[in-house]
């Protein structure tokens, strides 16, 4: 049905508790990226909240492909709610998962665009690695960051750990090498950040998987920001302080090329 047409029904649990995980998959040319690891993340979100998959995986995989139809420069939207049910916070009873899917064209990132974040404290719950629809923390801290005149805000713990971004993974270069905070309950592991990881390591860079401050990171060498909508985005400046040259410096430029390079090859 046309997109302006789907309803939610007012008891549905993602609309009134966020009851439910989502997935944003790209589609380039056609082609979605990395479908299969973005579902298999949908499954183990669904696992982590004890919702069934509302469908077995290639049916979903299908639904996709029919969404995208000729759409080119497009994303999908998948997402599962526990159901809908009287109000009441624990799990209802035989009640059906919700599973709902879009796609709409959407443009690619504007080129050559440096980014500007801002760091909020990261108070989010303690499982992050779930794609979960409560976005809440993250889209106060985005609209901090865009009122600050900012592209995105940079997740801080108290103890001054950074973990990820509103809606992307965070990465600094420090000697050559490139570091991000380990792939645990604080932060999503991004579809992109595997790819990227995968990559450097391709490239014979170092990749270091720990937690490293705010501090560090305004230090380092370099700092750049994955993600399905972001791609590889390199940082200018975190809080109005240059990070390195505030130009994509030649790792960042290294990975962004050789992401491209990926997706060229992924997705035609
Ligand atoms: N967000 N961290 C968070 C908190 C995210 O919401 C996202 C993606 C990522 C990057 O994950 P991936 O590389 O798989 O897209 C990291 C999507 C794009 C969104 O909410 O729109």
């Amino acid at each position: 049905m046309p997109l302006e047409e789907g309803r939610v029904p007012v008891e549905d649990r993602g609309y009134q508790f966020g009851d439910g995980v989502y997935e944003v998959i790209h589609v380039y040319g056609g082609k979605p990226f990395r479908m299969r690891q973005h579902l298999a993340r949908l499954e183990r979100s669904l696992a982590g909240i004890e919702i069934a998959l509302p469908e077995p995986l290639p049916k979903i995989e299908e639904v996709c492909r029919r969404l995208i139809g000729t759409l080119r420069e497009a994303s999908v939207y998948l997402q599962v709610t526990r159901g809908v049910a009287p109000r009441s916070h624990a799990f209802p009873r035989g009640t059906r998962p919700v599973f709902l899917a879009y796609a709409r064209e959407t443009p690619p990132p504007p080129a050559g665009k440096s980014l500007s974040l801002l760091s909020v404290l990261d108070d989010r719950w303690g499982r992050c690695h779930i794609k979960t629809i409560c976005l809440l923390p993250n889209v106060l801290a985005r609209q901090k960051a865009v009122l600050a005149g900012c592209d995105e805000a940079l997740f801080v713990r108290e103890d001054g750990t950074v973990t990820e971004g509103s809606s992307s993974n965070a990465f600094m270069v420090r000697g050559g090498a490139v570091v991000t905070h380990p792939a645990n309950n604080r932060i999503l592991n991004g579809v992109t950040r595997e790819a990227v990881v995968q990559l450097a390591r391709q490239e014979g860079i170092a990749v270091l998987e720990q937690a490293f401050s705010l501090q560090e990171a305004l230090e380092g060498d370099e700092f750049f920001m994955t993600g399905t909508t972001t791609e590889v985005g390199p940082v200018a400046a975190i809080d109005g302080k240059k990070i390195g040259m505030a130009a994509p410096g030649p790792v960042s430029q290294r990975l962004k090329a050789a992401f491209d390079a990926l997706v060229r090859q992924e997705c035609g």
